[in-house]
């Protein structure tokens, strides 16, 4: 009998609770939502400026938005959409002007590859560089041959080698360039020389040590120097090669969120990669002098492709096309030299693995092969300056089993003009210790130009 009453009193008293909670849960939501515009707003007005894109940059270059994101649609329809696009803006946004677009993709396309530049905007990009060449300064952290992680923090003395070559080659050529500056006050960026791929080695650190490594050398420049604080890392770089990378910041949210990472991994499908903000580090195996026969006549084969099956897109590759004449699919390694098999096709198969990224791009522009991307979501290298339309085909994963008809489709004149823009853009996917001008090195120079902040907070 007691129970009951004072189960409705508790009761009442909740309710009454309640109601006297309901305004302040008002007033709560009311702040909350005003706090959300307020940061939508102040997001919206900082982040153009901290991070000039390029499309802010080159106004009058086709929308960005196309640029970066080439995969999800096949590269004939971007190729049309541009087409349409690059005069007003307007006229894409009707479905009808997509279905028009894919209607009649096959003449544009083929009047639109006669007349494409390997640039989106080949007059503003020199007219640019130039102006990078002259007068782009950046800031290395300085470290000694002292420094208890010298051998992480500093070039290496050898060439570079393997798979993940362009992150030392990166280091070696800034440190060998005309931007470097010994005044902090002069510089556009700043650069944190750590290797990832070095760290990775490095046995007091390892793969599970890397996160901690990375906090703690924020933790010391911020505290040492005060261009960290000043900008919360805005204007500061690092560059990585190695997948691990992907998880290397999560101890350094600052990091993740406001520098500026120049990762080969550049997937705008991971959360640690914001591609406004970050580029693209293109993965190249280092080569030296140029291979033997590039004539487009002498390949016979239609493509070609061989890997690890470590992921759904190269198995359902070698599924589909593993027994084809036309289309050579093969799962591990092959028998005959590599590089034949480079110089023997039309087309060279980028598959995604685990990452969207690997050295396939950068091998078949090396051998001339026309370079047929399957990797959704990849922000393929230089694409704000490069048009990739015009050197390679990007190709979404769900169109594997049409990847004969799409190559099929494209004629021998067409084709002859793709070749001929891969061997136009080779210099661009080239590292060499001391910098060539418009190499990989100088291409992801102008890259970061692109990104460095336009704010200066000045010092006291
Ligand atoms: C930068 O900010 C951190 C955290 O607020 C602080 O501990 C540090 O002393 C600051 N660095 C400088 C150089 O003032
Ligand atoms: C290729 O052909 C062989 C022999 O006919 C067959 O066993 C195999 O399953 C085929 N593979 C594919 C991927 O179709």
């Amino acid at each position: 009998m007691d129970r009951l009453p004072s189960y409705s009193s508790q009761r009442g008293s909740q309710t009454g609770l309640f109601l006297k909670l309901k305004p302040t849960w008002l007033a709560l939501l009311s702040s909350y939502f005003f706090f959300l515009f307020c940061f939508y707003s102040i997001s919206n007005f900082f982040i153009p400026l901290l991070h000039p894109t390029p499309s802010d940059l080159f106004l009058e270059s086709p929308p960005s938005e196309l640029l970066r994101h080439p995969s999800p649609t096949t590269p004939r329809l971007i190729q049309t959409l541009h087409t349409n696009a690059s005069p007003s803006l307007n006229s894409v946004a009707s479905e009808e002007a997509v279905g028009e677009a894919l209607k009649s993709q096959r003449t544009t396309g083929e009047r639109e590859s006669e007349k494409k530049d390997v640039y989106h905007e080949r007059d503003m990009f020199m007219e640019d560089y130039e102006e990078m060449k002259r007068s782009f300064k950046i800031y290395v952290y300085p470290h000694s041959k002292d420094d208890a992680f010298a051998n992480v923090l500093l070039p290496a003395n050898e060439e570079p080698g393997g798979n993940y070559a362009s992150e030392s080659y990166f280091k070696k050529a800034l440190m060998n360039s005309q931007f470097i500056t010994p005044d902090p006050a002069n510089a556009d960026l700043f650069f944190m020389p750590f290797s990832i791929a070095s760290l990775r080695h490095d046995r007091r650190v390892g793969v599970g040590g890397i996160k901690g490594f990375v906090r703690d050398y924020i933790r010391e420049i911020s505290h040492k120097y005060p261009y960290w604080n000043r900008s919360d890392g805005a204007d500061h770089f690092y560059v990585a090669c190695h997948s691990v990378g992907r998880t290397a910041m999560e101890k350094a949210p600052q990091v993740k969120f406001n520098a500026i990472q120049v990762v080969c991994s550049s997937s705008y499908f991971l959360t640690g990669y914001i591609a406004h903000k970050d580029t693209c580090l293109p993965q190249i195996w280092p080569r030296q002098g140029n291979p033997p026969n590039l004539a487009s006549s002498d390949r016979k084969k239609l493509a070609f492709f061989a890997g690890g099956m470590n992921s759904r897109e190269r198995k359902q590759l070698v599924r589909t096309w593993g027994n084809d004449s036309e289309i050579f699919a093969h799962a591990g390694r092959l028998k005959t030299p590599y590089a034949d098999e480079l110089l023997g096709s039309k087309f060279c198969l980028h598959a995604k693995g685990y990452e969207v990224n690997t050295a396939r791009i950068g091998d078949s522009i090396y051998y001339g092969c026309v370079p047929v991307v399957v990797a959704d979501y990849y922000d393929l290298p230089f694409a704000d300056v490069l048009n990739w339309n015009s050197f390679s085909v990007v190709v979404n994963a769900i169109d594997i089993p049409l990847l004969k008809k799409v190559l099929k489709d494209i004629s021998t004149e067409e084709y002859q003009k793709l070749h001929n823009n891969v061997l136009k853009v080779r210099k661009h996917f080239k590292w060499h210790s001391s910098p060539v001008d418009f190499d990989a090195f100088y291409m992801v120079m102008y890259e970061l130009w692109l990104r460095r902040s336009s704010i200066k907070f000045s010092l006291l």
